[in-house]
């Protein structure tokens, strides 16, 4: 089940299988990058979790797509997508995670420049947690496969995300360049 915008892209999925992946993927990775940043260990543990849950406000958005809301979704649909961080976070918070677990779901969205949701925040107002899971995030999309096409090499992401580097934490982009290179 997908979410496509007008040119028939999409732009969020609901495979559970691809979701769970994904989440093993950026769990592993944010932990890795929380080493290279030399974070404490308590933190890294508490990345893995977030990473692992970061997306899991997007079940909550199934229900848009599977009545009969097709036809405001497709004119709202990036609103409703914008909705899943916040989601995620009312969802755990009832859960008793951790603030750091809580504040890296929520703004796992945000862009080191202020671009990001879904409130803007920028450079270090942005949570440590949430801008690990910005980087592994994107990069975790890169390499995997994906419906409408194969993942990119390891390089090849790289060389992407170096285009949109204005969204991450340079000094975590440097963490996670030496996380994947080693
Ligand atoms: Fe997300």
């Amino acid at each position: 089940m997908a979410v496509r915008d007008r040119q028939g892209m999409r732009i969020l999925e609901f495979d559970l299988s691809t979701e769970l992946n994904h989440g093993i993927c950026v769990s592993n990775l944010a932990y890795d990058v929380g080493q290279e940043l030399k974070l404490s260990q308590e933190e890294c543990y508490q990345l893995a979790i977030a990473g692992m849950l970061h997306d899991i406000g997007k079940l909550r958005l199934t229900g848009y797509i599977n009545g009969d809301e097709q036809d405001p979704l497709l004119i709202e649909e990036l609103k409703y997508v914008r909705m899943h961080s916040t989601l995620g976070y009312e969802e755990l918070k009832e859960q008793g995670y951790s603030q750091f677990v809580l504040d890296s779901v929520l703004y796992h969205h945000e862009n080191y420049d202020g671009s990001g949701y879904p409130t803007n925040l920028a450079g270090e107002e942005i949570p440590i947690g949430a801008r690990v899971l910005r980087v592994c995030d994107v990069f975790c999309a890169l390499t995997s496969d994906r419906p409408y096409r194969k993942a990119f090499e390891t390089e090849t992401a790289i060389e992407l995300m170096i285009e949109e580097v204005k969204n991450f934490d340079m000094k975590v982009f440097i963490a996670f360049q030496r996380a994947v290179h080693k």
